[in-house]
């Protein structure tokens, strides 16, 4: 299994989410964040204004999938999040050993 944790434009959630229900992806995690890439002190642009903040608000999101799943939702992912922008995010992909649902004790897969 893969964690695919993806921090992106808060604007683009909606569209991220949809693309991701059409693929039959369901458990999410989604956080609102702040954050800053490369352009550190320079200007960002964040709902049509310019900010020189360093820290804008981003939304992270974390997912758990099958490895043979995980290209596919990171394509759709990007493509859904994608504005061609400076600070249209970045995904980040992690080796998940088990996962453990509560309420009946599966594990692996069959938790997800
Ligand atoms: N190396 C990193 N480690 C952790 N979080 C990061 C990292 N890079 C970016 N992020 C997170 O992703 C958000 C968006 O990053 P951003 O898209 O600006 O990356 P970038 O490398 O500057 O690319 P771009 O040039 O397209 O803006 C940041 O606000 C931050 O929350
Ligand atoms: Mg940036």
């Amino acid at each position: 299994m893969k964690k695919i944790e993806a921090v992106i434009q808060p604007h683009k959630l909606e569209d991220v989410k949809q693309a991701l229900k059409a693929i039959g992806i369901d458990g999410m995690t989604v956080t609102e964040v702040r954050g800053h890439g490369r352009q550190k002190g320079h200007k960002e642009v964040y709902r049509g204004q310019e900010y020189e903040v360093d820290l804008l608000p981003k939304v992270k999101l974390e997912m758990v999938v099958p490895t043979e799943r995980s290209e596919e939702v990171i394509k759709t992912l990007v493509a859904s999040a994608r504005t061609g922008k400076i600070g249209d995010g970045k995904v980040f992909v992690f080796d998940v050993l088990d996962v453990i649902r509560i309420r009946n004790d599966d594990r692996g897969d069959s938790a997800l």
